[in-house]
Order: structure tokens, then sequence, then C-alpha cells
């Protein structure tokens, strides 16, 4: 498996196996990779001849007083894990590589309606962020598809109807989250909690399961469930950012009629912000 660090080199490599007719799925990943991203490494791999993995600790998604200078960078243990899980090539550019102007006058991506509410609201500029390196990417490499988490339920519904708004040619493939035994979803941030916070993280998928529960029970005021949740939240030991019961599809909140319901979840754990989300149908 190699490792590039330059577009140029990138290029180089992409356009030899574009002529022996290989296929090439993307995997883009922010590094400190755990058993959530070899997933989509691994899924890549069954369906592409030469998967490209990207480690990009991408800027231009944080916000002031956000934790960019502290994101984990873990370039070679994620080489080896890489490795063991199929991967051909890993991307791993510098900021300079990617945005050699700066990031005041980079050339953004905008994605109206799905990017408002819930952790667009909560990030302001965030889903640019994501949507503008994804871009990137996805001219950088020219995959046939890429692979995203379920986990960024969000982020999936920004990249999905950006790729369709601005007919670009790569096919979108979502991947399930990954959880550890207690339910808690993998996050790179997790490495962030104490062992006392750690011992209450699982309260977030917890709750998601609980108003799950009574939805499928048949409950449809969903802006009590919504404060109950909070409530719950809140009594494990967490501070809610938000718990919106929404359409799958749109992300708005969930009406009595609507099948496909998403429950979308923010909450922080002392300074650690962890999100998660379930989807279900009536
Ligand atoms: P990052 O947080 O590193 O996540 C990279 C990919 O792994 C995303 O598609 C994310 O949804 C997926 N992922 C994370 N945790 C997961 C889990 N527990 N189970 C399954 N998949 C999981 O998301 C980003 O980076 C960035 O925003 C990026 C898309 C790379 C753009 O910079």
């Amino acid at each position: 498996m190699r490792t590039v660090h330059s577009l140029k080199e990138l290029r180089t490599i992409l356009r030899g196996y574009r002529q022996q007719g290989k296929t090439i799925g993307l995997v883009p990943t922010m590094g400190n990779l755990h058993e959530g991203h070899i997933s989509l490494v691994r899924k890549a791999a069954e369906m592409a001849d030469v998967v490209v993995t990207s480690i990009f600790v991408n800027p231009m998604q944080f916000g002031a007083g956000e934790d960019l200078e502290t994101y984990p960078r873990t370039l070679t243990e994620d080489q080896d894990k890489l490795a063991s899980a199929g991967n051909t090539l890993v991307f791993a550019p510098s900021a300079e590589e990617i945005y050699p102007e700066g990031l005041a006058s980079q050339t953004q991506v905008v994605v109206p309606d799905v990017s408002d509410g819930h952790c667009g609201a909560s990030r302001p500029g965030h889903f640019e962020g994501v949507a503008t390196v994804v871009t990137m990417l996805f001219n950088m490499v020219q995959p046939d598809f890429a692979v995203f988490g379920e986990k960024d339920f969000q982020q999936l519904a920004v990249i999905r109807k950006m790729v369709r708004d601005l007919m670009i040619p790569v096919d979108v493939v979502g991947g399930p989250t990954v959880r550890e035994d207690d339910g808690l979803a993998k996050s790179s941030r997790n490495g962030y909690l104490t062992p006392e916070e750690r011992q209450i993280a699982p309260a977030v998928y917890q709750t998601l399961q609980a108003t799950a529960a009574k939805i499928t029970d048949g409950r449809t005021d969903f802006q009590a469930l919504e404060s109950e949740a909070e409530q719950s939240l809140g009594d494990a030991g967490l501070r809610p950012d938000y718990f919106n019961i929404v359409n799958s599809q749109t992300l708005k909140p969930a009406t009595a009629e609507d099948r496909e319901i998403t429950i979308l979840t923010a909450a922080f754990l002392g300074t650690t912000r962890l999100i998660d989300n379930l989807s279900l149908t009536r």
C-alpha cells in the first residue's frame, strides 16, 4: 500500500490505474481511524479494484473554538489499519496542498436546505467546509464511487444532494454505523472522554432507542418525545445540543404521516460533542 502527499503524485498513480481499466472507490476521512472507518474501506474494497482513502483534517469544516488543533493525527497507525483492510492508496495531503491560496479566498460549495438545522445550526459553515472538500476530493481522485458513514446522517444527506444538484458523476454509497459493545457509536472524538464520561456516553444511543420504541408503539407527539429525550440525556449527565425527530429524506420535522423517520441528536459530555442517529420505519 502506498501513501502520497501531493496531488501531482496522486494523479500520476491514478492515471495508471485508469488506463488499466480499474475501478476506483474513495473513502474520505480525517484519520485517527477506527472500526467505523475501516468498515467503509472494506466495503469499498469489495466493490472496486482500487481503494483510495484520504486522510485530511479539513480546516474549512472546523469553527472558531472547535478542536482543529487538538484533533488526533495518527498517520502511522492509520496506515497499518488500512493496509490490512485492503486499501490500495492513502492520500494524506497538507493544508497547503489543498488550500494553496488560503481558506479566505477558497471557492466554496453551499448545499441549501439539508445543511440547515441540526449540526448545520450548531456549527455554522461546517457543511460548506465538508461539501467543498468532498467536491475537491471527487475532482482530485475522480472515483467511480465514494463511501460515507450513516453515523454522520446529515453529512451523508448533504453529499447526496450535492452530487445530484451538481451532476457529479460519483455514486454515493452509505455504510452502517459501527458501535462499541455498549452501543456508543465509534468516533475519533470518543478518545477525548474521561473514564467517567465514557461510562455516561452510551446514554446517547439508549435515548435514541427508547424514543424509537415509543414511536414504534404509535406515539406521534414528536415535540413531547423530543423534550422527554432531552430530559433523559440531561438526567444521565449529558448536555443536549439538539434532539430532533425528522423525515428521513428531507430532515425536516417529522409529521404523523411520515413513515421513514430518523432521530438525530448531538450532546455534549464535558467539552466533547457526540452525535448519533437512528432510523426507523413506522
Ligand atoms: P471522519 O469523521 O473521519 O469520518 C470519515 C467517514 O467515516 C465518514 O463518512 C463518517 O460518517 C464515517 N464514520 C465515522 N464514524 C463511523 C462509525 N462509527 N461507523 C461508520 N462510519 C463512521 O466525516 C468526516 O471525517 C469528514 O467530514 C469528511 C467526510 C472526511 C470531510 O472532511
